[in-house]
């Protein structure tokens, strides 16, 4: 059987993901999870280990990696930068997919003993991977795709036409770039870095501590970059950072609401180009910045309908990687792809514990593809009442103005939440919405009112079941959950991970 073999490595949040001539996902991973290094940008031999798991003797396996090596190599040779993880031989060496070549079965050592030659190997542009990665596990047929992220080859935000022709090949048709170093991502990752947290990983932060600020220096921001016109283009290369005495002395706060003022407002600037260049009420979202789940309630104002993968980064242009090899709508059940913890999902067990401890973690299941705990890799927590948070907060011990996220039945979710136009669900934790009862679970609500809210869908998942059966014994059908993870490492992969956090916090973790 053909099988294609999707690989994201080298920059940050290395992934595998691999999807069968059926066009079902077979296995979709984090590096990280595996190697427990945060973001790790190189695969490590368990994942590929994990993924060999699912080739069988006899299928021919497609290599599909997520970039076009040497003409990054050339954007960093133009702009100065030091070369990335393929040296200046790429660039101009004859041989070009015999370096890629080599660079994946040098990390795939155990693929090559194992007797598994690829079949072919090929490259796709960035964005590419990110615009196939999304519209080929939408529902769509035809779509107008965004992508917005920090740095592609030389993209830095494409808008692409993509829809099936009459053998249900997905065809791609790009209408609009925004090339390097104009770039949204890289701007909102330099304010990040500005504010003295970690680009490339803690723009989420920024995006959370906006709600405690009051935006006074847009107009700032605005002079100072200048993008926030039709043409999107800067006045600098926020590629090389924003120099600490812009807005020196402002309150951090007003500077995080300022920035997240702005990003909103040229994200809207190509979601209006966008629904200009393609007649359609679709849209699929992706590229690192659609995980700006604040920005994303505006969305509905330009499309009918929206959809953005649960893993819209990097990692998950692994996915995207594979769609392209396969070339196909894809079977897109869920986000539930990666290592499995085997077992019924204990959902008796689970609400028992909950009503006895108000805190419980779960380890069961496929893990999921994406930075966000989705229900087997969580811990729960009973989210009514003034104290849960900070119980929650002495295992998570996560800044206190954080909230955490709800997780609802999603038929019940026009009751508890003012859902944004055009967002009916929300399963991957997309969007945020106002929440009707701030004072009965403010665990759950933001400084501004609202929750990012997980919608769950009536799809027999075990988490499903689980929330069925709260909501049957409590009459609450919300669970609080965040992501069950040892402090400053990646998600629980495993049991083992998963009885190192038991140990660690004394919270009893079920499986
Ligand atoms: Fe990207």
């Amino acid at each position: 059987m053909k099988k294609y073999l999707g690989i994201s490595c080298g920059f940050h949040d290395a992934g595998v993901s691999l999807v069968d001539d059926n066009g079902d996902i077979l296995f979709a991973g984090h590096s990280e999870r595996y190697s427990k290094k945060k973001h790790d940008s190189e695969l490590c031999p368990e994942i590929i280990d994990e993924a060999l798991e699912w080739v069988d003797n006899g299928d021919r396996l497609f290599v599909n990696y997520y970039e076009r090596p040497w003409v990054k190599a050339w954007r960093q040779f133009r702009a100065g930068q030091k070369l990335g993880p393929f040296n200046f031989s790429d660039i101009f060496g004859t041989d070009i997919y015999n370096t890629l070549y080599e660079r994946v079965t040098k990390q795939w050592g155990h693929f090559m003993h194992d007797g598994h030659i690829p079949h072919f190997v090929q490259t796709h542009p960035h964005h590419k991977c990110h615009a196939a990665a999304s519209f080929q596990t939408s529902s769509f047929d035809e779509a107008t795709i965004v992508i917005i992220d920090a740095i592609g080859e030389n993209d830095c935000a494409t808008i692409w036409k993509g829809y099936y022709n009459k053998k249900g090949k997905a065809k791609y048709k790009k209408l609009w770039t925004l090339k390097y170093p104009n770039s949204i991502g890289l701007y909102y990752s330099a304010m990040t870095a500005r504010l003295g947290l970690r680009p490339l990983d803690e723009e989420y932060i920024l995006m959370g501590v906006a709600a405690y600020g009051e935006p006074k220096y847009v107009k700032d921001i605005e002079d100072k970059f200048g993008a926030h016109t039709d043409s999107l283009l800067f006045k600098e290369n926020t590629h090389i950072g924003i120099d600490d005495s812009f807005l020196e002395g402002a309150d951090e706060f007003d500077i995080a609401a300022s920035a997240q003022v702005y990003v909103e407002k040229l994200i809207k600037i190509v979601m209006s180009k966008a629904r200009q260049l393609n007649k359609s009420d679709n849209l699929v979202y992706g590229g690192g910045v659609a995980l700006n789940c604040s920005a994303n309630r505006f969305l509905g104002q330009y499309f009918e309908n929206i959809w953005i993968m649960p893993n819209p980064g990097d990692a998950g242009n692994s996915l995207g990687a594979a769609a392209l090899g396969y070339g196909k709508k894809l079977n897109w059940k869920n986000a539930f792809l990666g290592t499995d913890i085997v077992g019924v999902y204990p959902v008796v067990e689970t609400v028992k514990a909950l009503k006895e401890d108000k805190i419980v973690g779960i380890a069961s299941g496929r893990a999921e593809f994406g930075p966000r705990a989705l229900g087997t890799r969580s811990l729960l927590a009973d989210p009514r009442g003034s104290k849960i948070k900070s119980e929650v907060n002495k295992i998570k011990k996560r800044q206190q103005f954080r909230p955490f996220a709800p997780m609802i039945l999603e038929e019940l979710v026009d009751e508890y939440f003012e859902m944004p136009t055009h967002w009916n669900n929300s399963p991957y934790m997309q969007v945020t919405a106002p929440c009707k009862y701030p004072k009965k679970f403010p665990a759950i609500v933001h400084k501004d009112g609202t929750s990012r809210v997980q919608t769950v869908p009536n799809d027999g998942t075990g988490i499903r079941r689980l929330l069925e059966a709260w909501y049957k014994e409590t009459g609450c059908p919300i669970l609080l959950n965040t992501s069950l993870n040892v402090r400053g490492e990646p998600m629980v992969n495993d049991r083992s991970d998963a009885d190192r956090f038991e140990k660690l916090y004394k919270t009893r973790v079920i499986s």
